[in-house]
């Protein structure tokens, strides 16, 4: 272990202990249930500095988790499940990712499966500036989350490709989820230069850091505005052969208790399947990006 990347730092109250790895910290001494506006403060530039963040042993109830969500802006309501159906009665924020089945009817998203990279809700205009991940109950083994610093992938492009990439943009297709389902109101696409979805350049502006960072959304259906699909194609896979390597990615594996926040613009995350067996409950909530009115 690299001592300087092991080392805890203070911010104000918070500890920072950042992971072993590229991308993400662990934030010690906060419970997230009460959060005051000094430590919102902190908690917020933890997350520029580092990500992805993530505060173990929380026990919060899901207006608790709205309420800490929405220190850092409005949020996004969950958007629209397989089934068509919301999750949480009474909270339409909470967005629940669950294999558990009641009645015959899931509960929540994405199955059991593996979730493909991507960021959440790419297919919008306004993209969430991050989500917060919590995790009620877990499986024994499998169900890793993985998250990939979108930084350091635009970093690792060699230069010339780099340049083939400035100015361009990627649409970013809405009909399928992460975990491959078909979103209710949506048809399988043929010709993805036709797909529904928002346009956003692949190299953008990071708001608050001011740094560039690459954007990618997910490969599923992605076209680059203005080729030939064929060229397009080519060109992503290029891309993306750079992008999630083994040295930009941390994996986190979960216990129940842990709430992950991460940044939305600066990475993308994907994660592993698990036995249909066993079940796995998260809620989530999305903190919109929208420019106010
Ligand atoms: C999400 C997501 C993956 C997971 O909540 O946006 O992609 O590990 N979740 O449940
Ligand atoms: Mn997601």
């Amino acid at each position: 272990m690299n001592a300087e990347t092991a080392q805890a730092t203070m911010l104000g109250t918070l500890e920072v202990v950042p992971i072993d790895g590229p991308v993400g910290a662990e934030i010690k001494g906060v419970n997230l249930a009460n959060v005051d506006d000094v430590t919102y403060r902190q908690i917020r530039q933890a997350l520029i500095d580092n990500l992805v963040l993530l505060f173990r042993d929380q026990e919060i109830s899901d207006a608790e988790m709205v309420a800490f969500s929405r220190l850092f802006g409005e949020l996004d309501m969950a958007p629209p499940q397989e089934n068509g159906l919301q999750a949480v009665d009474g909270l339409p924020e909470i967005m629940v990712i669950s294999n558990v089945k009641e009645n015959g009817v899931p509960i929540g998203s994405l199955g059991d499966g593996e979730a493909i990279w991507h960021t959440d809700m790419n297919y919008q205009e306004y993209p969430p500036l991050g989500s917060a991940l919590y995790a009620q109950e877990v499986p024994p083994v499998g169900g890793d989350t993985g998250f990939c610093n979108m930084y350091k992938a635009l970093d690792a492009l060699p230069a010339d490709l780099r340049k083939r990439i400035e100015g361009l943009s990627i649409k970013h297709d809405a009909s399928k989820t992460s975990g491959g389902y078909l979103r209710k109101g949506f048809e399988e696409v043929s010709d993805v230069s036709q797909t529904v979805g928002a346009v956003h350049p692949i190299i953008r502006k990071h708001p608050e850091s001011g740094r560039e960072v690459l954007y990618l959304g997910r490969r599923l259906n992605a076209y680059i505005m203005g080729m030939s699909v064929e060229d397009s194609e080519a060109l992503l896979d290029e891309i993306w052969s750079y992008t999630t390597r083994e040295e930009h990615t941390w994996h986190h594996q979960w216990r129940v208790g842990d709430l992950v926040f991460w940044d939305n613009r600066t990475v993308m995350h994907r994660r592993d399947s698990f036995d249909a067996g066993s079940r796995r409950i998260m809620h989530r909530t999305q903190i919109a990006d929208r420019p106010s009115a």
